[in-house]
């Protein structure tokens, strides 16, 4: 066989979020199949990056009062961990505002324009007069001009479904910065959509495409095609397109040419050869794994660009669906819309990877991830059927013959027909249908339990612990176990690598289900897997809720965008009774301690001093406040400020915060902590 020359990637990450499990889902349906390729002795390299740019990540870093480059290199440090700790191997993780992603994206502009496929025209748009800034629809929110309900984003209306254009809404207002939007003329860029109809045509209806994709793409290629607007106006994170000042590339034209970008920074350090990979008429094959919102930049966009620049189109686009959680989308305040990183504190990656690949087919349904299932099912499948051959067998291999297994076996036959099901295993790995592949897998584990039940050797050890035939038993049922590790490698890739270490072998290839194991000593056999415990998953679960109301209650105003919103645009609050401010315990207190919270990037954990009570006890409060942008732990100690004394403690991710302290300022290195007078005391009232 010769080894095909595969590029391989993921959809790109927004750099402004952490890693989810809806991304991982992608990240191991496409590592599972990377992992299969080299096995299998293909040469197949895979890529990706965090998509950097847009308008989100600039307004998520200027939230946060750093830059945008300091978002992102935080973020991709991250990114890189979760995807590492799932056992994601990349060749590369790059990031798209790189030199060579800007690069690529200068020269690949430069050709459509050359070909006459760029095309300028004024449009109109919503600006935000404060901000100074072009609205894209997301970012305006106001009345439905049918139903006339409050709050709805500029293109649709959750209630009553209607879409519209954002100058129609009642009362808009920019999410921004509460102003009101005007409209503005400015100059845009199009890519000439419509002139790659015929292309298009062809190329989704190539074997490019699922059925079910391609069916639906035809759909809008039999309507009238849209120029797709390529340009953003500054202020925009990205990259300025070139003899155009202050226009920027939108975010989803660098983006795909980010796979590039990544596989060249890649080249630059191996000896591959970017133009074999490129260049129309390459030897090698190019494939996108992608959710299905993402499907027309990928197969329309992408490919028409590609065309247009002269460079070779993706083999195959391999779309799937989306991850749900206990049969509804994931959701932050019921807890289930879990990021990777909780998930890790919790619990095994090796189980979701499992998990996922057992429900996993190659069309683009949306996957559940029901939590009794899931545990149920890794239990069962992987401790139950799979380690379990292997800790029925081996301990009579060490004590009675000391780690060696039999010349020959007691059931050939077995192993010749699990060794027959590689063919028919690899084929469904490769076509995505991992389901079907793991359905198989655990049908030969089922006949390689019968197989043990059906032999009892711990019967025959307890009479006899040195026979031949007790060798040769638990030989057969050891090699089985060989065989059913080497058709799950691409899926536990740990897992099988501690049994590798216990069965004493060379890190298996699937060319090694041809052999068999004889004569040969293993290891003394450790667990390698333990249950799923479902009080760890309630737990992540928990933990999911927590971080989302630590999200929602406890970060002060002074951390968030909203005074510098109400400072600009005023809004008019209602009045209060004097009695309610009268409920307000307002006091004087000390910082006695303060220090950086483990995981936490806004806050700090304050020690207060309040002063005696009544009977003289001394009174101290530990507070979470989110001022840690602004503030140096050590510089506050000592400090005298204003605490909200009498506000019912909240548990935050990171414990119980007894109170607020008062602060003021936009945010980022402008916060300021209230301080009272010298003259004041801790415990003292503010009236
Ligand atoms: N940055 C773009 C992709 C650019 S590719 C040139 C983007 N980023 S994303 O972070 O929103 O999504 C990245 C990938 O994760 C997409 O393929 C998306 O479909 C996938 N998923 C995001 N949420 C998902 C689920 N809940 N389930 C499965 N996949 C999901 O889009
Ligand atoms: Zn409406």
């Amino acid at each position: 066989m010769k080894p095909r020359k595969m590029l391989v990637t993921s959809a790109l990450p927004y750099a402004n979020g952490a890693i989810h499990l809806g991304h991982m889902l992608e990240a191991i349906q496409t590592d599972i199949w990377v992992r299969l390729q080299k096995l299998r002795g293909h040469d197949c390299v895979y890529v990706c990056a965090d998509d950097a740019h847009g308008t989100a990540i600039m307004l998520s870093a200027e939230k946060k009062g750093i830059t945008p480059e300091q978002l992102v290199d935080a973020i991709n440090a991250e990114h890189q961990r979760d995807y590492h700790d799932f056992h994601i191997r990349f060749d590369n993780f790059y990031s798209t505002h790189s030199e060579e992603n800007r690069l690529l994206s200068e020269q690949i502009y430069q050709a459509l324009d050359r070909n006459g496929h760029i095309n300028r025209r004024s449009i109109k748009q919503l600006f935000d007069p404060e901000k100074q800034l072009f609205l894209a629809d997301r970012y305006i929110k106001g009345t439905c001009p049918k139903c006339k309900t409050e709050d709805q984003y500029g293109d649709n209306c959750e209630a009553c479904g209607s879409t519209y254009s954002p100058s129609d809404l009642i009362n808009p207002r920019s999410t921004i910065s509460g102003a009101i939007p005007i409209e503005k003329q400015s100059e845009h860029f199009f890519f000439a959509l419509p002139q790659f109809r015929d292309m298009l045509r062809t190329w989704t209806r190539s074997g490019t495409l699922q059925e079910a994709v391609a069916n639906k793409l035809s759909e809008w290629l039999d309507d009238e095609l849209q120029e797709w607007d390529i340009s953003r106006d500054a202020p925009y994170f990205g990259f300025e397109i070139p003899g155009a000042p202050g226009k920027y590339f939108y975010v989803w034209v660098d983006a795909p040419i980010g796979y590039m970008a990544s596989f060249k920074n890649f080249c630059d350090r191996t000896d591959y050869n970017f133009a074999d990979y490129w260049s129309p008429g390459a030897d090698t094959e190019l494939y996108h794994f992608i959710g299905k919102d993402i499907v027309n930049f990928h197969t329309l966009f992408w490919p028409a660009m590609l065309t247009s620049a002269g460079l070779r189109t993706p083999t195959a686009v391999y779309v799937h669906g989306f991850l749900t959680v206990d049969g509804t989308k994931m959701s932050k305040s019921r807890g289930t819309f879990i990021n990777a990183r909780t998930y890790l504190q919790y619990l095994n990656p090796e189980y979701l990877r499992y998990y996922l690949a057992a429900k996993l087919g190659a069309g683009i349904d949306d996957l559940d991830m029901n939590l009794e299932d899931f545990a149920q099912r890794v239990n069962s499948d992987l401790v139950g059927k799979v380690v379990n051959i292997a800790s029925r067998c081996a301990s009579f291999i060490s004590k009675g013959f000391n780690g060696r297994l039999a010349a020959e076996l007691d059931n050939p036959e077995l192993l010749a027909e699990m060794q027959n099901a590689a063919g028919e295993i690899a084929e469904y790995f490769e076509q995505r249908e991992y389901s079907k592949a793991i359905r198989l897998v655990m049908a030969l584990a089922d006949r390689a339990n019968q197989y043990i039940n059906d032999k009892q050797p711990w019967v025959i050890a307890k009479t006899d612990p040195q026979s031949l035939q007790l060798q040769q038993i638990c030989s057969t049922g050891l090699n089985a176990f060989r065989l059913l590790l080497c058709y799950l490698k691409p899926v536990l890739p740990e897992m099988t690598a501690q049994a590798e270490t216990f069965l004493n072998i060379q890190p298996l290839l699937w060319n090694d289900i041809d052999s068999l194991l004889l004569d040969h000593t293993i290891n003394n056999f450790k667990p390698l897997l333990t249950r799923v415990e479902t009080d760890k998953v309630q737990a992540m679960i928990d933990t999911t809720k927590a971080e989302f109301a630590a999200q929602q209650e406890m970060i002060p105003a002074a951390a968030t965008d909203q005074p510098k919103a109400a400072v600009n645009n005023p809004v008019i609050e209602p009045e209060i009774e004097f009695a309610d401010f009268a409920k307000i315990d307002l006091r004087v207190a000390r910082i006695l301690n303060a220090e950086h919270v483990e995981g936490a990037d806004k806050l700090l954990r304050l020690t207060l001093d309040l002063g005696a009570d009544p009977a003289g006890v001394p009174r101290t409060r530990t507070v979470f406040s989110g001022i840690k942008s602004a503030y140096e732990p050590a510089a506050l100690i000592g400090k005298l400020t204003v605490i909200v004394a009498n506000l019912q403690p909240r548990k935050m991710k990171f414990g119980m915060s007894e109170g607020m302290v008062l602060a003021a300022g936009p945010g980022g290195k402008e916060i300021w902590l209230l301080e009272p007078h010298h003259g004041t005391q801790p415990g003292m009232r503010i009236t």
